[in-house]
């Protein structure tokens, strides 16, 4: 064997010496143990199973969970989902912060593991048949950002406690079996950008404090029986909104005119309240709206 061929094999085994001890770097993050118990044991009480591309060899933090992409962790076809994050301890440790149980018939209630997952910002539930109450404990899931259970069977009041979750950007209610009415302390969301409570069985007078939510872009309030006066905040303090949905209410008088103000508003589905004269002033400015 000539020295060359000696030093090259020498190489060789240098190469996949470095290359073994990188990707078992790579593998050296770990699922948070406890958040493996929590999320087996909500799967397990919802009778669904972690999809082929991730909790590959039993570590949920693997393949497409550590894939922090939106397009890949929100495709519903990737149902049931989890995303990580695997920066924690100097990266020898990944939090859940991502769960999405999208159109996959599941049926079952908010289980009270979730608080186990305490890095979820994003959790997202929809079409499915969850059933029961959104339970009190979910005004301590703090970090959330997201939150999505449309179109389910819940019922019952919503939380008060949902008011506590303070870094909700997105809060998407539409379509389930609740009553009573919008808790006062939802006004506490200044974060909210998105609120959608279409069919959701909710009725009496959106509260004053929603005043507060300034940061709103999109409300959407179809097709409940909210009655009362359409609230002056909208136009005075909802500056963004780009989108209001109060269709199939119970609203009575005319469209406040303080509705004047909302520049940014292009798309407005008000429906039958046209009444009254500033209502029609409104309506004859419209002409900015794009989806009337
Ligand atoms: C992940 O895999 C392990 C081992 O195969 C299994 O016991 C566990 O139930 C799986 N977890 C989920 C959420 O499906
Ligand atoms: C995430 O998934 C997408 C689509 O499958 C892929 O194009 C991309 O390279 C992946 N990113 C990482 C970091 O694996
Ligand atoms: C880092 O690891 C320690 C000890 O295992 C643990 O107590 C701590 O919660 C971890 N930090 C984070 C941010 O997870
Ligand atoms: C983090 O890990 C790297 C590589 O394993 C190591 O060199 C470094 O000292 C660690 N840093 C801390 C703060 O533990
Ligand atoms: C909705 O809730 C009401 C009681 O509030 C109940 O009578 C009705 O059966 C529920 N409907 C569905 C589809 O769950
Ligand atoms: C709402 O707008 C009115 C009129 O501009 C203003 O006086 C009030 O302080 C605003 N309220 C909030 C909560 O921003
Ligand atoms: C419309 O306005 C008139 C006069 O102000 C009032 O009598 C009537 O009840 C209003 N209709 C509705 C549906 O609010």
């Amino acid at each position: 064997m000539n020295p060359f061929q000696s030093s090259s094999k020498c190489l060789l085994f240098l190469f996949v010496l470095l290359w073994c001890s990188q990707s078992m770097n790579a593998q050296k993050a770990a699922t948070d143990s406890s958040e493996v118990r929590a999320l087996n044991s909500i799967f397990q009480q919802w009778g669904i199973q972690a999809s082929d591309s991730w909790n590959i060899s039993g570590e949920p933090c693997s393949g497409s969970a550590v894939n922090t992409s939106d397009p890949v962790f929100m495709n519903p076809s990737n149902s049931p989902a989890i995303r990580c994050e695997c920066y924690f301890n100097n990266t020898t440790l990944c939090h859940i912060t991502g769960l999405i149980v999208v159109a996959l018939n599941t049926r079952g209630v908010i289980p009270e593991e979730l608080l186990d997952l305490p890095f979820l910002t994003v959790l997202g539930l929809d079409r499915n048949f969850f059933s029961g109450p959104l339970p009190a404990f979910m005004g301590k899931m703090s970090r959330l950002e997201f939150l999505s259970i449309g179109s389910n069977e819940f019922s019952g009041l919503i939380p008060k406690e949902l008011g506590n979750l303070e870094e909700l950007r997105t809060l998407f209610l539409s379509v389930n079996n609740f009553s009573g009415t919008l808790p006062q302390e939802l006004g506490n969301l200044v974060n909210l950008e998105r609120l959608y409570i279409d069919s959701c069985g909710l009725g009496k007078e959106i509260p004053s404090t929603f005043a507060n939510l300034v940061n709103l872009q999109i409300f959407s309030a179809n097709d409940n029986a909210f009655t009362g006066k359409m609230p002056d905040f909208v136009g005075n303090n909802w500056t963004k909104l780009t989108g209001l949905r109060f269709q199939g209410n119970s609203f009575e008088g005319p469209i406040p005119s303080s509705f004047a103000n909302l520049n940014s508003l292009r798309s407005l589905r008000i429906g039958d309240i046209y009444n009254g004269s500033s209502s029609l002033d409104f309506i004859r400015n419209l002409n900015k709206l794009t989806d009337l």
